[in-house]
């Protein structure tokens, strides 16, 4: 008996794995058998695929027909496989003449027989192209996202009906309008220049410092002060995406249904999840195609945590294996999976419940005990990891009207410097593991980079007297570096030095 083949992609996270689909029919009376590890979803390929099929002008199996997914122990999980389920069982039945077992085909089955949409299409096709598949069938409403993969032909099928026909059955074409993906909520991609802001030149300068040197950064001050508005800007001022990041944040949005559509954006992605956010939601989670959190969504570019102090401890929790290791590691029952998880982390909060605390206009009401709780809530994991900390005061009227402080540059403008800097960085650590200021651990800062003691008195004496602790020493000097890089000084000077201590305010 022909053992029908054809091959499909198992995800875990972002990374797949090829599945060769066998189906084979047996004396048996009529019936149906699926192997090889399946989750629920999957189980009911049966019904899918046996309607899909009748309602295509093919024929389901009058006998036994068995499917083996391998391998085995690969855990698979969705209803991404229909189609290649119903390949195989269409060729084991000799209804398709073509060689279908090399061919990788993904897509769930409606039960008209047309191909819905699904998730992940990106990370599943660049996951086949690496494992040597040339060709992969996928819904047509996913055929642009597919074709982004380099080195692949992504045929895009409205219908079962089309792909028996593309393997070679002899049926007449029946045009189907195509399932469409459901438009979502369009993200509104932060817009706007860095040269929006008025006043608060510091802390448009340590916005300016992070991008230069991937620090992740604080932002306090008073509602209004423009907090939100000045990390809105921190993905204008970073590098482009080059291609693999620009596959992979592609390839983040696609597990999560968003439409990658037929280009990959070289935009540096900025997340900004709810202070409700679920530990779910900030890193990732769901059965299935499992989704990737917002931090997930933030690779390569900003996890944006408004009123930080807000989110739950359980939810601000789950940052710190990112935080530590670039990784974020979801258990599953039978698999771990893996997202990337390297962000610039950028958070803003206010000093104290009411927001007043230390703003000039205004008194604070909280009783003190409150205002001392506050910020600490986000001590521990993430407190630790910031290099910058910077108060952010509101402009007056008579600012904003007059724009009387100097102007702020543009966000071209910055970048450049930033794109500058960060090359001065890489060239400079070029043989290390780390490629900017924020990655450099304090024994290369105080041993191959050490800086002259008269320049390093001002942070000496801040350390003797108790002002600063060992960790904030060491962040000062990350923070002088980058000021360095960005003036194209070949180390830190006593300037660059002063002025790190200012990008190291302690926060209220
Ligand atoms: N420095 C500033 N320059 C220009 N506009 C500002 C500035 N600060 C605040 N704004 C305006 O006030 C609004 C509220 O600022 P926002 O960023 O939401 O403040 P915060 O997050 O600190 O509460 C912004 O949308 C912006 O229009
Ligand atoms: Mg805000």
């Amino acid at each position: 008996m022909a053992v029908g083949r054809a091959r499909s992609v198992a995800l875990l996270g972002l990374s797949g794995a090829l599945v060769d689909v066998e189906a084979e029919l047996s004396n048996q009376s009529p019936g149906f058998k699926l192997i090889g590890l399946p989750d629920s979803a999957l189980r009911e390929a049966e019904q899918r695929v046996r309607a899909a099929i009748g309602n295509s002008g093919l024929e389901w199996p009058k006998r036994k027909l068995t499917v083996n997914l391998s391998p085995a122990d690969l855990p698979k999980q969705g209803s991404g496989f229909d189609l290649a389920i119903a390949v195989a069982a269409l060729a084991t039945s000799g209804q398709l003449p073509g060689e279908t077992g090399r061919v990788a085909h993904l897509g769930e089955l409606a039960l008209d027989g047309r191909l819905r949409p699904m998730r992940g299409v990106l990370p599943a096709v660049l996951a086949a192209a690496r494992s040597g598949v040339s060709t992969v069938l996928v819904p047509a409403a996913n055929q642009d996202e597919a074709a982004l993969v380099p080195g692949i032909r992504a045929v895009g099928v409205a219908s079962l009906r089309d792909a028996a026909i593309w393997h070679g059955a002899e049926l007449e074409e029946l045009p189907v309008d195509a399932l469409l993906a459901p438009n979502p909520p369009g993200d509104a991609e932060p817009e706007g220049d860095l040269a929006d802001i008025v006043g608060n030149a510091e802390a448009v300068e340590a916005v300016i410092t992070a991008a230069a040197g991937g620090h992740h950064l604080l932002l306090v001050g008073p509602p209004g002060a423009g907090k939100t508005m000045l990390a809105s800007r921190m993905p204008t001022l970073l590098p482009p995406l080059d291609e693999d990041a620009a596959l992979e944040v592609a390839s983040l949005r696609s597990l999560c249904g968003v439409p990658v559509g037929g280009a990959l954006t070289a935009r540096p992605p900025f997340e900004s999840p709810h202070h409700t956010a679920t530990p779910a939601a900030m890193v990732g989670g769901g059965s299935a195609i499992i989704r990737p959190g917002a931090a997930a969504r933030a690779s390569h570019g900003v996890l944006f945590l408004d009123e930080a102090p807000e989110f739950s401890s359980a939810t601000l929790e789950t940052l710190r294996q990112p935080l530590e290791s670039g990784e974020i590691r979801i258990a599953r029952a039978a698999a771990m999976a893996s997202f990337p998880g390297r962000f610039q982390l950028v958070l803003a909060a206010n000093p104290c419940p009411c927001g007043e605390w230390g703003s000039r206009d205004r008194e604070c009401t909280c009783p003190s005990a409150v205002r001392l709780r506050y910020l600490k809530r986000l001590s521990g994991p993430l407190l630790d990891r910031i290099d910058i900390r910077v108060r952010v005061s509101r402009v007056t009227a008579v600012q904003l009207r007059m724009r009387e402080d100097r102007p702020t540059s543009t966000s071209a403008q910055a970048r450049n410097r930033v794109i500058r800097a960060r090359r001065r960085a890489r060239e400079r650590l070029a043989g290390t593991a780390w490629t900017t200021n924020a990655a450099v651990p304090g024994s290369a800062l105080r041993g191959p980079l050490a800086l002259p003691r008269e320049v390093l008195a001002p942070v000496d004496r801040a350390l003797e007297r108790g002002g600063i602790t060992m960790r904030g020493y060491d962040r000062i000097l990350r923070i002088a570096w980058t000021l360095a890089d960005l003036d194209e000084a070949d180390r830190p000077g006593a300037d660059q030095i002063g002025r790190a201590l200012l990008l190291r305010r302690p926060v209220p």
